[in-house]
């Protein structure tokens, strides 16, 4: 893996009014890997994503995105449903690219087989499950070639085999064309299944950070926290006391 970071959050600081949401936030994601960022409600994951897409600005530190292409997979996919799948996904490349139309059906038809909605191209978003909506938006994304992929809680509201089904996208797209994903969620099947690294955030900034095998073995709070749904404060008593019995 190239030791040159493809995305870097430098003590990035924001406040909404007197409110602090992230304190000194700092992390690196690393071009190809899949970096999970756990966090309860309200933690300022989805905050994250808006500061590394430039929606919104820190109050204080630096955000270093070296992505050619930014894409983001929002937590509602948001189509026009007056429109076709095909022509939701070619919008944006007629709006931003000088390619013809053969050329712009070639790159939705190839999209959307990424993850495997290619068989809906003529229906309308009203016609398709969430979990269908969902991976059309993903390949609308997908149609612009981004390197880097923002999700924001991507098995939210699915079921559970359309979320595995989504989880395995995201796999096979760093496998396949080599895209950078960084997933904000609160959902833990999704960490497991896609991680190649876990950050845990709280109270505004990385608390605890490791692989999938640590985040299961260790016996620090947070990893605990998340594994066995207790509170930070049942978990840092517990791990006290098993330290106090070794
Ligand atoms: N535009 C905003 N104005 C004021 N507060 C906001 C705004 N957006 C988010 N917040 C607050 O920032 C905190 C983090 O929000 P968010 O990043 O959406 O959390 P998460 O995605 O982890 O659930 C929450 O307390 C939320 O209420
Ligand atoms: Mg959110």
């Amino acid at each position: 893996m190239s030791k040159i970071p493809i995305v870097t959050l430098k003590d990035v600081c924001l406040e909404y009014g007197h409110k602090k949401i992230l304190d000194n936030l700092s992390f690196d994601i690393y071009p190809r890997e899949i970096v999970s960022i756990l966090g309860e409600s309200g933690s300022g994951k989805s905050t994250i994503l808006k500061l590394i897409s430039n929606l919104i600005y820190p109050t204080k530190g630096d955000i270093i995105v070296k992505a050619n292409r930014l894409g983001m997979s929002f937590q509602y996919p948001a189509l026009f449903n007056s429109m076709t799948v095909w022509e939701n996904v070619a919008l944006a490349l007629f709006e931003t690219t000088d390619f013809d139309h053969e050329q712009i059906d070639a790159i939705v038809k190839e999209s959307l087989k990424m993850v495997g909605m290619d068989k809906v191209i003529d229906l309308y978003p009203e016609e398709l499950s969430g979990g269908m909506q969902k991976r059309v938006s993903i390949a609308r994304t997908l149609a612009l070639k981004p390197d880097v992929l923002l999700y924001d809680e991507p098995s939210t509201g699915l079921d559970p085999a359309t979320a595995a089904r989504l989880e395995t996208d995201m796999i096979n797209l760093r496998d396949d064309i080599g895209v950078t994903s960084i997933v904000v969620t609160h959902v833990i099947e999704t960490v497991l299944k896609v991680s190649d690294r876990i950050l845990i955030l709280d109270k505004g900034y990385i608390v605890w950070e490791g692989t999938k095998e640590d985040f299961l073995s260790e016996s620090s709070p947070y990893p605990c926290s998340f594994r066995e749904r207790q509170t930070i404060e049942y978990c840092q008593q517990k791990c006290k006391e098993n330290k106090k019995n070794e």
